[in-house]
């Protein structure tokens, strides 16, 4: 039996390295990926500031968007030097920026294209080499679709398939909407599986719980969480363990906030404000006591000019004070 995975999603203005580092206290093993960065940016861009990661973030994917397979074999390059485990191509995005750039989720609709940037990047990087993809966009057929999709990035060498199981309405819907309204359709992504035993796929979109993590894995390899990985983090200290059989390396939210504070004083020392780190931790103790407090005080105090460590460890208190009051 293969091994069954977890990744958190890449998601654009959230799972910047901050936000990557917090995760990473939670789990060993889970697989962390970059926003998706474009390949005019890796190129021509701030390398660092786009680029840069933490070693502690390993193992960590970077998503690439374009079209073009010279400019993104280039770009998978220069990621690769960059130290990434994983060049991810996004055929997913329906944003109309990235329509215009003809990339995204409207790359459903050339997948011979795809296929050629697949293969532009293999041959230029050692490194897994994955797609990430929708099941098809506004009429297509979802059958056709993904199997042709499939077909040119398999025949391309592509090491692994991540399917957000919902169709991308390309005219009309905006990205937040194209993230709920087309209906999620699970059963075709265990159908694809079905037809290819062989190559790894992962199935993303509404996953919420432990309980739809396992019944999907009877189907296919990986699951890909987002929107609940990134609002209610704790999720992650259990990845380890459900799939690994492994003790996760922190126990719970406050040992989490103990394990990333070296990072967050580092960050600090660098000149880093304390809210562009803290906002990716609002969601921790989400349905605790003391959850709301904990959130307000990070809202208003790591703003202030001055916000430190001591600033995260007196939301903090707002839960544990909670926690430590007798039950009636
Ligand atoms: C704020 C936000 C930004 C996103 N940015 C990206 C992105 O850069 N690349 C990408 O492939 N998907 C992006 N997505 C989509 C997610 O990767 C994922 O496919 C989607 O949220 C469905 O999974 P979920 O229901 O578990 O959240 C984004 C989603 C959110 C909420």
């Amino acid at each position: 039996m293969t091994q069954k995975f977890f990744t958190v999603a890449p998601m654009m203005d959230w799972t910047d390295r901050h936000c990557r580092a917090f995760h990473r206290v939670m789990s060993r093993r889970a697989r962390l990926y970059t926003e998706m960065v474009t390949t005019g940016a890796v190129i021509f861009g701030p390398r660092e500031r786009l680029l840069g990661f933490s070693d502690a973030e390993h193992p960590v994917a970077v998503q690439l968007g374009g079209s073009n397979p010279a400019e993104l074999a280039q770009a998978a390059k220069i990621c690769a030097d960059f130290g990434y485990d994983e060049i991810n191509l996004n055929v997913g995005c329906p944003s109309d920026r990235v329509q215009n750039g003809r990339f995204g989720a409207c790359l459903m609709q050339e997948p011979l294209l795809v296929g050629e940037c697949v293969a532009a990047m293999k041959a230029t990087v050692s490194l897994p080499v994955t797609v990430k993809c929708r099941i098809g966009v506004d009429d297509q057929d979802t059958e056709e679709a993904l199997n042709r999709l499939t077909e040119c990035v398999v025949a391309a060498g592509s090491d692994e398939l991540t399917v957000h199981a919902r169709k991308a309405w390309l005219q009309g819907l905006s990205p937040k909407e194209n993230r709920d309204i087309p209906p999620l359709d699970y059963p075709r992504v265990y159908r694809l599986k079905a037809a290819r035993p062989d190559l790894p796929i992962a199935i993303n979109g509404g996953i919420k719980t432990w309980a739809e993590i396992h019944q999907h894995l009877k189907h296919v390899d990986g699951v890909m969480l987002g929107r609940v990985a990134y609002h209610e983090p704790e999720i992650l200290l259990s990845v380890d363990g459900e799939l690994y059989g492994e003790e996760p390396p922190v126990a719970d939210g406050f040992e989490a906030v103990e394990a990333y504070e070296p990072y967050i004083a580092e960050q600090l020392e660098k000149g880093e404000r304390l809210s562009n780190i803290t906002r990716h931790m609002l969601g921790l103790f989400t349905g605790q006591p003391g959850a709301r407090a904990y959130r307000r005080h990070l809202a208003t105090e790591a703003t202030k000019p001055g916000a430190n460590l001591n600033t995260l460890r007196d939301a903090v208190a707002h839960v544990r004070v909670k926690q430590l009051e007798p039950v009636e």
